[in-house]
């Protein structure tokens, strides 16, 4: 028998299909919780060099397969490595997340999306082992930030939920901040196209701060931008997009405008309410991470309930955002079983 490589069941769903079994992958399944991740860290001289170089990243993304065997691998890297190729200085403080030299409207200008396959070049390479050291059914996810996610942490230049300064950027320099989106999208789609040369088999755009962004801008700040990606990816590779507006409450439901063919749900998104009115093809998600760390009843009655929510629908199994990393790796077991049951 010829085993076509969209017998993966990731790619399988995502083009359309009701798997009986939905294929499962966690966001953020490779990270402070594993003990293995802890250790490396541990070694490693900073999160950056982790990402920048091919061993480490390939190490990391490997290491939940082989402890779960998730349907997908998403590759390791970090939404903040396009800023960084595009010319800002990037650092992560230890114990305290991502730093970028804050954005001016007059340094808007020099960013350059000329250097990003050049300068993220090891990322591609991570890829390309992956590809090789990855078991045959497990499908390869490659990623970047919306636009609006990555320009709100490089304004703000800090890690922290201070969406207040890219507002305010976008309301009072909306030429300059048109710039900087345009900017994003053509960097973001020359970076996802070349993981895609390089092996990445499907993309998820993660829009993080979609809650902040009042509702009369969601069309300007996220959902246009993310349909232009979405087109420039299509227009040079063939691979299924997946987009993740996080806490967009409300206008969820306008992200079917995207064009993509997977939606992301949060945990705040009800499955039992609303998954009959998406048109996007495949939905993923959107187990509350807490219930992870929880275990027990809480754990078992969410996934049941969203088994029983998804039955004949296309559908991807995921938390409604990443694993935290005071999750019990035990949990993450008894998660991967349950997901996996037949009968739901
Ligand atoms: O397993 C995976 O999901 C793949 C790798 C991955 C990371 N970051 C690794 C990481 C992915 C897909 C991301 C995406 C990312 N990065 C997002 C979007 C998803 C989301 O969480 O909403 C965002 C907003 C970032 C920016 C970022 N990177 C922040 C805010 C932080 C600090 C917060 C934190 O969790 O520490 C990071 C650091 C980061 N990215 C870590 C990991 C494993 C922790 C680094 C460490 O070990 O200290």
């Amino acid at each position: 028998m010829v085993v076509l490589k969209t017998d993966k069941p990731i790619l399988r769903a995502l083009r359309g299909e009701a798997l009986e079994v939905p294929p499962i992958w966690l966001m953020r399944q490779a990270g402070r919780y594993l003990p293995e991740y802890r250790a490396l860290r541990a070694k490693a001289k900073s999160f950056l060099e982790m990402c920048l170089t091919p061993d480490l990243a390939e190490e990391i993304t490997l290491q939940p397969i082989r402890r779960f065997g998730f349907d997908a691998a998403i590759l390791f890297a970090d939404i903040l490595l396009v800023p960084s190729a595009l010319g800002q200085k990037l650092w992560f403080q230890e114990g305290e997340g991502p730093r970028l030299e804050p954005l001016t409207v007059s340094a808007v200008g020099n960013l350059s999306g000329a250097a990003v396959r050049e300068r993220l070049a090891p990322v591609f390479e991570t890829i390309r082992r992956l590809r090789k050291s990855l078991p045959e059914q497990t499908t390869l996810i490659g990623f970047a930030g919306a636009p609006w996610t990555v320009a709100t942490y490089m304004i703000a230049g800090a890690g922290s939920d201070d969406s207040g300064a890219a507002r305010l950027f976008a309301l009072r320099e909306p030429r300059a901040f048109g710039e900087l989106m345009d900017v994003l999208v053509d960097a973001t789609v020359d970076y996802l196209v070349a993981q895609v040369d390089a092996g990445a088999e499907a993309l998820q755009l993660f829009e993080s701060w979609a809650a902040t962004i009042p509702a009369e801008s969601v069309a300007d700040f996220s959902i246009r931008p993310l349909t232009r990606i979405v087109e420039g990816v299509r227009a040079r590779a063939n691979v299924p997009i997946i987009v993740f507006p996080r806490g967009a409450g409300t206008n969820y439901l306008r992200y079917d405008a995207v064009g993509a063919d997977g939606l992301s749900l949060d945990a705040h998104v009800s499955l039992d309410a609303m998954a009959g009115s998406f048109r996007t093809r495949c939905l993923q998600g959107n187990l509350d991470p807490f219930r992870l760390i929880a275990g027990g009843d809480a754990l078992d009655d969410g996934v049941r309930h969203i088994r029983r929510a998804t039955i004949g629908r296309p559908f991807v199994f995921n938390l409604g955002h990443g694993v935290r990393p005071e999750t019990p790796v035990e949990h993450v077991e008894r998660l991967v079983k349950l997901a996996r049951e037949t009968a739901a």
